[in-house]
């Protein structure tokens, strides 16, 4: 949530700054603020609304100093307003600052300032960060030893609580950029005779793919000239140089309409980036680098945790059914949000998967630190390498999908998905799953690229559907065993970009409440699968039928339909039952797509949304 950018260098940097705010909007699009320094004085525009209406607004933007700052929000503490958008000034006007998370102690630190005269402009609970700097740094005295800027910076964050990505210039110091992060991402850019902060890769790709992933507690000061890591505690650090393999290409629409088409598009490369490598050489099971655990050891485990919230919380009840179906070893999954203050009782052989796109949400951050806190060990899925999540996990499964910037997740649901599936399959063969079982399982697993290609061929009649539908206001969405998580998924994908109210139920538990809200004004959507299931989803859907229901039923090919319960019908390619989520959730995120589109709705950036929720 929020995203902030800075550079330092020979460039003129708003236009730099902008650049970079423009590919960080998909982590809070409220407002938009820039500052800029130059001789020593700040030039600040901010505006609420998109960072292209900044720039339309904002003849300030024209100065051409080669250092500055920019946010774009999501608003937590105050509400959308120019006079609440970021970048703040401290009263004395000498520090510019931009912030990303939440000061907790806020409130007190407020109070301390307005009996030392400071004032306050804005709403927030970022701008006591830039007049307690201000406070600290009009107390200490001037020093040729160290940067006096950069210690009252330090000296303020001790006493901060609550989380904060963070960077602030001063008017005294015009060539430097102070920055610091607690809970909230930050990432520096080293270039060629410049420097880049920001949240984010996505910012700083287009001029440098040199990356240095700074950790909680760690502040960044930055010159034209160098840059030194050090602790809240005044320790250096040793900064290592990362190498960003994806490149700006891969944040671009490429010709698509919206992010979100290009990434459901993008699914069968995605899905064959996640599986590369991962099989073992006999073909029967399923191999991972990066789980830093033994299979002896892994053996042990008798009950798996999974700790992840929304698209990913669902995509971890996909994986309990598939690891409790194929391995018979017991799951757990939590909200990470509920887990991190629930007593659960936890067994001795426990192991924890938290599962997150971002790796950045702070509530499964909070949930994983507690697991560990607990003596358990914690394995992430995480899509975004270098993220805070991989970094504090004991290992992991990255995902590989490249840069998912939709706001409504696609590619890396499914590929946490094929994840959890090919998890199954690797504890699976550790216990009673034959080699035979295993092959017919790797094979499976190795057509799915193909299958969703064959699926995404749908779009066209998807997209008719939708025109039908997009009026209305309520959907059900059915499906059962590990169709259920995803028709919770596909009421998800429906909510967030077309805000039309949708609900996901399995699908007989129906007829215990929700077949009330049933008329020819709420349609259902049906997931249908062949096999055993069949005949039971099938009465199911002649209950709605008999209620004037509409149904979209999204169906294997082949099954034969009773004539009139659907009244449409999207066929998807039969499958491996392990694969079958996978495929049966392409559909689903296409209905969702065309709808939104119908209804003029702002896919990539749906209103109240963000794409990495690092607020509790
Ligand atoms: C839904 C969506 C969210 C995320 C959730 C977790 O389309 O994108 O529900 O799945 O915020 O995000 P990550 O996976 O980054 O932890």
């Amino acid at each position: 949530m929020c995203g902030i950018v800075g550079y330092i260098g020979k460039q003129k940097a708003s236009a730099i700054i902008l650049e970079g705010l423009k590919r960080l909007e998909y982590r809070g699009y409220d407002s938009a603020g820039i500052a800029i320094q130059k001789n020593g004085r700040f030039e600040v525009a901010k505006k609420a609304g998109r960072v292209e209406g900044l720039i339309k607004s904002t003849p300030a933007l024209k100065i051409s100093g080669t250092s500055g700052i920019g946010h774009t929000r999501w608003a937590t503490h105050g509400g959308v307003t120019d006079a609440n958008a970021h970048t703040h000034l401290s009263s004395d006007g000498k520090f510019a600052l931009i912030h990303n998370g939440i000061i907790e102690n806020y409130a007190g630190i407020k109070k301390f300032l307005l009996t030392k005269g400071y004032t306050f402009q804005s709403e927030t609970d970022t701008e006591v960060l830039c007049n307690l700097i201000a406070y600290h740094y009009q107390k200490e005295p001037a020093t040729t030893e160290g940067s006096r800027f950069l210690e009252c910076v330090r000296k303020t964050l001790r006493h901060i609580e609550g989380a904060y990505g963070i960077a602030v210039m001063c008017s005294d110091c015009p060539a430097e950029i102070v920055s610091a992060r607690k809970g909230s991402p930050l990432i520096l850019g080293v270039g060629d005779n410049e420097y880049m902060l920001a949240s984010d890769v996505a910012a700083i790709i287009s001029r440098t793919q040199n990356v240095v992933y700074l950790k909680d507690g760690e502040i960044l000061h930055l010159t034209a000239r160098d840059f030194s890591i050090s602790t809240l505690e005044a320790e250096d650090v040793s900064p290592v140089i990362d190498r960003v393999t994806w490149s700006i290409e891969d944040t671009d629409l490429n010709g698509s309409a919206h992010f979100m088409e290009k990434e459901i598009f993008e699914q069968p490369a995605a899905l064959e980036n996640t599986m590369r490598g991962r099989f073992a050489e006999d073909g029967s099971t399923a191999n991972f680098g990066g789980l830093n655990i033994s299979p002896v050891d892994f053996r042990q485990i008798d009950r798996f945790h999974f700790l992840a919230c929304g698209s990913a919380w669902h995509a971890c009840l996909v994986a309990e059914h598939l690891i409790e179906r194929f391995a018979r070893v017991p799951v757990e999954v939590d909200y990470s949000s509920e887990f991190r203050y629930r007593n659960t009782p936890l067994g001795k052989n426990a192991l924890f998967f938290v599962v997150s796109q971002s790796g950045e949400t702070i509530d499964t951050l909070a949930a994983m630190r507690e697991a560990k806190r607990k003596g358990y060990m914690v394995l992430a899925v995480n899509n975004v390498v270098g993220s805070t999540i991989a970094r504090e996990s004991a290992g992991g499964i990255y995902q590989h999908v490249g840069p998912e910037i939709g706001v409504a997740s696609t590619k890396a649901f499914t590929s946490q998905l094929l994840v959890g599936a090919m998890l199954a399959l690797y504890i699976g063969r550790m216990r009673d799953m034959s080699f035979s079982d295993g092959v017919e399982y790797v094979n499976a697993l190795k057509g799915v690229p193909d299958i969703v290609r064959r699926t995404l061929e749908q779009a066209p009649h998807i997209r008719e559907i939708a025109k039908r539908y997009a009026h209305y206001h309520d959907f059900l969405f059915l499906g059962r065993l590990s169709l259920f998580p995803v028709a919770l998924e596909g009421a998800l994908k429906l909510k967030e970009v077309s805000y039309i109210h949708a609900e996901g139920y399995p699908a007989a538990e129906m007829k215990h409440g929700p077949i009330a809200l049933i008329s020819e004004n709420c349609p259902s959507v049906f997931l249908v699968p062949s096999g055993e299931m069949f005949t039971k989803v099938v009465s199911s859907m002649q209950e709605i039928k008999a209620r004037k229901g509409r149904i979209i039923a999204i169906a294997t090919e082949g099954c034969e339909l009773p004539e009139g319960v659907a009244d449409e019908v999207i066929s998807i390619p039969a499958c491996h039952e392990a694969v079958l989520p996978i495929v049966a959730t392409i559909p689903m995120q296409l209905l969702s797509y065309y709808i939104a589109v119908e209804l003029k709705r702002d896919v990539d950036k749906p209103r109240n949304l963000a794409k990495s929720v690092t607020v509790e």
